[in-house]
């Protein structure tokens, strides 16, 4: 039996099939390459020995993924295929909703006529919307304060349903908080194209020298230094979670949210401040204004993960600024 990871080869989903491939896994990827390399393919057989089958395809054909659970005898869908760019969510919404939403009706479509129903879903933590910072709690209200958030509150829902229609479904609904980092190994990590709009990977760029300096989205909000803090969460302990997840939807029924982050937030300027440790120079920043839909403070309460998966996040922000510019540095040699 095989485990499907849609989005295979973008950032969270390249980290989890090295923990799927290490764990003893047969690996399927189905990722039509929109925001992903076919490099990143090579790198999970460098980093793992062992090898993974890929397809080109998009989700939103379910021609092509009926060929894939043909093919393949696929036990569960690890489902990160999606389009995650807040800002480009506002311009092109009908590009959201149909690849994020529609893209996700196709593969439960194609996975109910398998009799495949257990799935991990990549959901996230903009479901708490505007909220009141947290600690959130699954059973928090959720809300969506753009498209992109929308389409993880409407595909939540999607699954919920159809978990209640038939017990035979075991869905968990995995809301990330801050992933960073990336693959001690230097070969896997998070290469966004263009100016990054994340913050880590923005000041990445800086420390690499192709940016000159990093913006500080306001440093006037109910904070202890003014900074906006966020629960940062290393990628290979997110990663870990799915295997968690995994194990756990096959012997539950039901759609069950579980947040995936630290419990623990950190300002922008105590990133900054680990990035320099990590890097071993100054960055250079100046405060700019808040940035439009932002919150002061967005944290988890992790212990539902603990409680349902057995899963806690184990790597300090340290580790995290230190795999994340060794990864940078990497990219900067080429
Ligand atoms: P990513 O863009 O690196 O990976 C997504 C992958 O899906 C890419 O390889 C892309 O080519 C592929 N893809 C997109 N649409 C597709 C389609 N229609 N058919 C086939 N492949 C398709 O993003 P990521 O950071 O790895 O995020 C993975 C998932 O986690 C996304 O659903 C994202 O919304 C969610 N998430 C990410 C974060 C974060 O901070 N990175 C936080 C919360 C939730
Ligand atoms: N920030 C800066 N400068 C930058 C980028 C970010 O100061 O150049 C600040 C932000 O204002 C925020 C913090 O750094 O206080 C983190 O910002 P990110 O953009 O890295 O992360 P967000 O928490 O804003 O967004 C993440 C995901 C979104 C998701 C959101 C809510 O990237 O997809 O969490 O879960 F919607």
């Amino acid at each position: 039996m095989a485990i499907l990871v849609t989005g295979g080869a973008g950032y969270i989903g390249s980290h989890t099939c090295v923990e799927l491939l290490n764990k003893g896994e047969e690996v399927i990827i189905v990722d039509n390459f929109s925001n992903s390399s076919p490099d990143v393919i090579k790198k999970i057989g460098q980093i793992t020995g062992k090898s993974v089958t890929v397809y080109s395809d998009d989700i939103l054909s379910e021609a092509a993924l009926h060929n894939i659970f043909t093919a393949h005898k696929i036990s569960a869908v690890v489902h990160f295929a999606g389009l995650k760019a807040v800002g480009e969510s506002v311009r092109v919404p009908m590009d959201y909703y149909y690849n994020n939403v529609s893209g996700t009706l196709c593969l439960c479509r194609v996975m109910a006529a398998h009799g495949c129903k257990k799935m991990a879903f990549s959901s996230s933590a903009t479901v708490y919307g505007a909220g009141t910072g947290g600690p959130f709690r699954e059973d928090d209200a959720v809300s969506a304060i753009n498209p992109y958030g929308m389409t993880k509150v409407m595909i939540e829902r999607i699954l919920t349903d159809i978990a209640a229609a038939d017990p035979k479904w075991g869905i968990a609904l995995l809301r990330y908080f801050n992933p960073i980092g990336a693959h001690p190994s230097g070969l896997l990590g998070e290469d966004p194209t263009g100016i990054p709009n994340n913050l880590v990977p923005y000041i990445a760029q800086v420390a690499s020298g192709k940016l000159a300096r990093v913006q500080v989205y306001g440093d006037d909000y109910e904070t202890p230094d003014g900074t906006g803090v966020r629960d940062y969460l290393h990628v290979s302990d997110l990663a870990a979670g799915h295997i968690k997840a995994l194990e756990y939807v096959e012997n539950h029924p039901g759609a069950e949210a579980v947040n995936l982050g630290t419990g623990t937030g950190y300002s922008v300027l105590e990133v900054l401040a680990a990035y320099e440790k990590a890097c071993g120079k100054k960055l250079p920043y100046v405060i700019a204004p808040r940035r439009e839909g932002d919150t002061a403070v967005c944290c988890a309460d992790p212990a539902k993960a603990k409680r349902l998966l057995g899963w806690e996040a184990a790597i300090g922000l340290d580790e995290m600024c230190r795999d994340s510019w060794n990864y940078a540095k990497k990219l900067q040699k080429g």
